[in-house]
């Protein structure tokens, strides 16, 4: 099944639900205000794989954050709400990504990938 469909009432704000994509887990991430502002203040940051946190979702959904959820190391699930950067946290060998899913610390080398995927609805979207 190459595309999958998810309902984003499903995820209240400040959550985040992980769903199986292509074998692997999607973050589906219901973003604060504050974590959207923390991630906007750190777009002139010195970033490893330099991107906007206005890249990294769709137009005027900066609410809604949709991952691959593999660290861009070796590959383990990170965790949000641990790391120096209020995002996610992999414990395999200490990377930090921020709350717009960028590196800012540890082994790995690129940002958490953003699937392709659209917004069929205010609240639906379909990924791949
Ligand atoms: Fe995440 Fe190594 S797999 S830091």
């Amino acid at each position: 099944l190459a595309s999958v469909e998810f309902d984003l009432t499903k995820v209240e704000a400040g959550q985040q639900v992980t769903i199986k994509w292509r074998g692997k887990p999607l973050f589906i991430r219901n973003r604060t205000g504050k974590e959207i502002a923390e991630a906007i203040k750190d777009d002139k940051a010195d970033l490893r794989d330099p991107q906007t946190d206005e890249e990294r979702h769709k137009p005027g959904k900066a609410q809604w954050l949709i991952l691959v959820g593999t660290c861009t190391h070796l590959g383990c699930v990170p965790t949000f709400g641990g790391g120096d950067y209020g995002g996610w946290f992999c414990p395999c060998h200490g990377s930090h990504y921020d709350t717009s899913g960028r590196i800012r610390k540890g082994p790995a080398p690129k940002n958490l990938a953003v699937p392709d995927y659209a917004f069929l609805t205010d609240t639906k979207v379909k990924v791949g």
